[in-house]
Formats: structure tokens, sequence, C-alpha cells
């Protein structure tokens, strides 16, 4: 496969997984991802901006011989995870007189999960530069979106910003850029939900940095390359401001209907006050489009049906998820119903506590809900209008 020209003796040197249907074993992939490494040859010496993950090893090694590339100066590892580091040591056997160019917390990460040699690594720190001749990169340390030991690479002749992880999306490309249609949007807010939102304040640090150094592409390590890079750079303005939107996230599972009826209820009275309702099954519907969601809610509102003494495990799934993901919900509350006894809703809520949400009063019916949970219902229904109009949403 021949590498793709970017601009001015950069190229493209990734590969698409198009087949790849979860990443970290817990968000489903609709279409695939990318792993994207990047050539950036100068008048003096060549750079390989990361590499690959290492079941396409063998098919990205195979790519230098049939361009070309037969010498490598500088192999920059932006990051430690093996989806970009992962072809360090193949590049490094195949490249021998390369030096790896890393900061220090990415070099504990390669010495420790692929063992490369230290002897080949050289240290550098935040803004220091190397030059490939005509042609210079600059390394800028972003720890915190998503690794401690993340840093983005800018090639200053060519206003391109490197941003590894940050701000990307699992989306094959056939061209190289973006094309910033809806599509493309969903990809990289899913992508943002999973991996970047529980770093949510050090996004805004950092979309800030990347909206003064003012690239004119910025070329991450999953998905396509913005050539307009104020798509995804308002984008991610708008995922990461504090306010929420006018929106209640329902998550769910109901086993004989009760918690389901509650729910359903809920919807159409918080619908009736003009809030925006969205109601996600836990057991049928995308993990993925549950943590989108979560993106932009102000409350979340988890259904669940008692499992023995104490919530559904998938209701408590749900909770565990947004406790690891962070959203910026202000407010959460639970509804459910029981058979015959237990702790619901103390269990959930000691699950969801990271975020720091105002807990609202939750509903418990026993079995089918009846006049006094209806009652109760409206209440949480009312409650959940004063909390958004507090925030001036509706
Ligand atoms: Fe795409 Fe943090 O690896």
């Amino acid at each position: 496969m021949l590498f793709k020209e970017i601009k001015n003796s950069v190229f493209y040197a990734g590969l698409n997984d198009a087949d790849r249907v979860i990443f970290d074993e817990l968000i489903p992939l609709e279409h695939g991802t990318t792993y994207n490494s990047y050539i950036v040859k100068g008048s003096d010496k060549t750079a390989v901006i990361d590499t690959m993950y290492p079941p396409f090893s063998d098919l990205y090694l195979k790519n230098f011989d049939e361009n070309g590339i037969d010498k490598v100066d500088y192999i920059i590892a932006n990051h430690g995870e093996q989806d970009h580091s992962g072809s360090i040591p193949a590049l490094l056997n195949k490249f021998p007189d390369a030096i790896v160019i890393t900061n220090d917390k990415c070099r504990q990460n390669i010495i420790e999960m692929l063992l490369v040699d230290e002897s080949k690594i050289r240290v550098i720190q935040n803004n220091e530069e190397i030059s490939l001749g005509n042609k210079t990169l600059q390394f800028i340390m972003a720890p915190g979106v998503h690794w401690p030991d993340t840093m983005f690479t800018y090639l200053k002749e060519d206003n391109m910003l490197f941003t590894c992880d940050f701000l990307g999306a699992h989306l094959p490309f056939g061209d190289l850029y973006a094309k910033n249609d809806d599509k493309l949007y969903s990809m990289a807010k899913r992508y943002y939900a999973e991996i970047m939102m529980p770093f949510r304040t050090m996004c805004k640090k950092y979309i800030d940095m990347v909206e003064k150094i003012n690239p004119s592409y910025i070329l991450p390590s999953h998905g396509p390359i913005y050539n307009n890079p104020k798509f995804i750079i308002n984008a991610y303005k708008d995922w990461t401001d504090d306010k929420p939107e006018n929106l209640v996230l329902i998550p769910y599972v109901s086993m004989y209907g009760s918690t389901e009826e509650m729910v359903n209820y809920v919807k159409e009275g918080l619908e009736k006050n003009n809030i925006k309702v969205k109601v996600h099954d836990l057991v049928r519907d995308d993990l993925g489009d549950l943590a989108v969601n979560m993106v932009d809610a102000a409350t979340i509102l988890i259904g669940a049906s008692m499992v023995l003494a104490g919530p559904h495990p998938i209701a408590a799934n749900a909770c565990i998820l947004a406790n690891a993901l962070k959203p910026k919900a202000k407010f959460v509350s639970f509804l459910g119903s029981f058979g015959w006894g237990g702790k619901l809703f103390e269990t959930l809520s000691s699950l969801i506590t990271s975020i720091k949400p105002e807990i609202i009063e939750p509903v418990l019916s026993k079995g089918k809900p009846k006049e006094d949970d209806f009652k109760n219902l409206d209440k949480l229904i009312q409650t959940i209008t004063e909390k958004h109009k507090s925030l001036n949403l509706i």
C-alpha cells in the first residue's frame, strides 16, 4: 500500500481496522477504527510519529519496503498505549539505528510494556525541538488526554499538530481528510465520551492550547485528519463546557415491566415540562450510545429492578460506567421496583460518587406502581423540572 502524502513530504502510514468491533473490551465500535502513523521526511532526517497496533505490525513494516523507506532516524512515541507504541520494537528491529524520542513517563511505559532497550530512547522535555533538516518537530507535553504520558508533536514549518488520541475518532477512512459531517461528529463524540470525558477538565485546557496554536492540520492517532480543525475544536468546546443540556438520561432495566412503566410515566411527564428525555434500555441498547448521551445530560435517572436483595447488576454496571466516565451531570436519581425488599438506591448511589451529583429523592415501588407511587413520580418530575430551571436550562 502506498503511503499517502499529506503535504510537503509528510505521509500517512496508518491502517484501517474496519473489522474491530469493540475498543477496550468496553464500547462497541460502529465502523471499526484506524491506527494512524505518520512519516515526516526532512532534508536530513526521517521521523515516524507513532507506530502501529501489534496485530498489524507485519503489514505496517511491509509498507515501508513498498514505499522505499530504507532509513528512519527517529521514532516519536507520543503515548505508550500499545495501539500506537506496540510496533516500536518491530520498527527498531527493522531500523536499528533509529532512536525513540519521547517523554520520561512514556519512556517508562514502553520499557515496561514493550521491553524497549533503554539505550534506544532519548527523553525530551516540554517544548524541546529536534531538527530534521528543513523541518522542526516540537514536543508539547499533554498529560491527561488521556494517559499521563501523552504529548503532542508540532511540525512547525507545516503548522501540523499531531495530537495522538486527543481529538480522534474511531472511524476508518479512504480519503485522508475529515469530511466534517454528521457521521464523523457522531463517531468523534462517541470516542470523546469513552476516552476523553473522564479528563474533561484537561480537555478544556488542551483545546484552548490547540486553538492558540491554530494549526492548519490536526493529525490524531485514530480517524481522519482535520484540514479544517475548527470543526473538531468547536465540538470539543461544546462537549467540555460545564453547562449541561436540558436533557434527562434514563438508563433502565426492568424484569417484569413495573420499572419500565415508571420510566415511561416519568418520560412523559418530563417531556410535558419541555425537558428532553433519552431512555436507554440497558439490556438491548448499545453501551456506546449510553456513554454519548452522558456527554450532555443534566440529570441521570437510573431505573432498576431488584434482583434478590440488591439492584439488578446491569443497573450497577451503568452506575460504575458513569462513575468512570465522569459526565457533567449535576443531578442523579433512581427509580425502581422490588419484590420482597433489599437495598436498591443505597447500593446504586454508592457506585456513582465521582461526579459528586446532587441526589434527588428516588422512588421505589413494591411490584407494580400504584396511586401513591405515581404521586411520588409526579414529585420526582417536578423536582427535576425545578432543578433544570435553577440552571436556566428551561
Ligand atoms: Fe489510541 Fe490511548 O491509545
